[in-house]
């Protein structure tokens, strides 16, 4: 056994603790003998629960595959990779592994075989991510510099035309120049809610769950019809450094998106889990938390997908296209990051935030 066997060296262990490739040691009775923690993220278990136990009932999604690869891999000496090979994970989400079996001899023939397990999805969500983070950046630098040059302008005609509205003699014609003041503040408030909350963040330390539960009041006061707010909190989760109300404010927009979505038969859940040695963009962190926004509605159809991060993208007649913009905007004040997936009857919107330290 790696962990306490006299050649478990500290620093053998803790690079195998640090990998981010999940690595299992089987014995040639095909039994664990070891587990690294990205293996345990992986397969969302503690080695306390599953050292001594066979392959077989560690991957039963796989069981006489798995089982055959060791078998082999013990009989021929030989290592073996098998590319792609589907992982079914917890819910109905799955991952995908490059597998490398490999024998170890410290004898004649293998004793143990070493199972390496390589996610090549996740080399995608990297890069998904990086250009979802660039694309979001060069949307606030855009609106940033708009902003700027619509706002002085429109202040200023806004002050003339409410000088001009005490010059004028008869209130039929004064309803011109309220509508030009009326239209200014609309455009002024449109502004403001581009560029988001102007103040300096408030951080403190919260609870995530108070966040939750303080929208989940909020959403079931607006929508007594429903659709049903469903809990799934791991109450396990540690506070975090943030701003409380612009993490409500987030959350609040990607809820009421999943509310409409849901419509008031439907069903939408809040999810909360931690991630060990999870990254983030291009920032790998000991601990994150996720927070999933999912519910039942008809998806969001997948011409729109890659575009809902966008200001002014709105699927719905009326919508203003921002609520989504400004919660990516407000979550990555906090060095976190919010993601999509969507299918009919399934949209989650998962929301990543680093645990361990505060971010500008
Ligand atoms: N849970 C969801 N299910 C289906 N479509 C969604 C969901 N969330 C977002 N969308 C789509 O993404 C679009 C953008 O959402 P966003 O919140 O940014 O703007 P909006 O809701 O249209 O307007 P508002 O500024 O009032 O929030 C929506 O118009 C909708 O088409
Ligand atoms: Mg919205």
């Amino acid at each position: 056994m790696i962990t306490d066997s006299p050649r478990s060296d500290p620093l053998e262990k803790s690079v195998l603790d640090n990998l981010i490739t999940a690595v299992l040691l089987f014995d040639n009775d095909l039994c664990l003998e070891y587990i690294n923690p990205a293996a345990e993220m992986m397969f969302q278990v503690t080695s306390r629960h599953v050292i001594g136990q066979k392959v077989g009932t560690l991957m039963p999604w796989s069981r006489s595959a798995m089982e055959q690869r060791l078998r082999d891999v013990f009989k021929s000496h030989h290592p073996f990779t098998e590319r792609e090979v589907i992982i079914p994970l917890s819910g109905d989400r799955t991952i995908k592994v490059n597998c490398t079996v490999l024998p170890l001899h410290h004898s004649d023939a293998p004793t143990e075989a070493l199972v390496e397990l390589c996610q090549v999805d996740r080399q995608l969500r990297i890069t998904r991510e990086e250009h979802l983070i660039s694309q979001h950046q060069a949307t606030q630098a855009l609106i940033r510099g708009l902003a700027h040059e619509i706002k002085n302008p429109l202040g200023g005609l806004r002050g003339a035309a409410q000088l001009l509205e005490g010059e004028l003699p008869s209130s039929s014609l004064r309803e011109y120049t309220r509508i030009i003041i009326d239209e200014a503040d609309r455009l002024q408030n449109l502004m403001d809610r581009m560029l988001g909350p102007n103040h300096i963040p408030k951080e403190q330390s919260i609870n995530i769950h108070q966040v939750l539960e303080h929208v989940r009041g909020l959403l079931l006061a607006e929508n007594a019809a429903g659709p049903v707010i469903i809990r799934d909190y791991d109450p396990s989760i540690p506070d975090l450094k943030a701003d409380p109300d612009r993490l409500i404010q987030a959350m609040l927009n990607l809820c009421r998106n999943a509310v409409a979505a849901a419509g008031p038969r439907g069903r939408v859940e809040l999810r909360t889990r931690v991630l060990r040695q999870f990254t983030i963009g291009n920032r790998r962190h000991r601990l994150v938390l996720r927070v999933t926004v999912d519910d039942n509605g008809e998806g969001i159809a997948p011409d729109l997908l890659d575009r809902i991060f966008l200001p002014m993208v709105s699927g719905y007649r009326g919508g203003t296209g921002l609520g989504l913009p400004i919660a990516q905007e407000l979550i990555n004040q906090h060095g976190g990051l919010i993601e999509c997936e969507s299918r009919p009857g399934k949209t989650q919107f998962f929301v990543y935030l680093p645990l361990e330290s505060s971010h500008d």
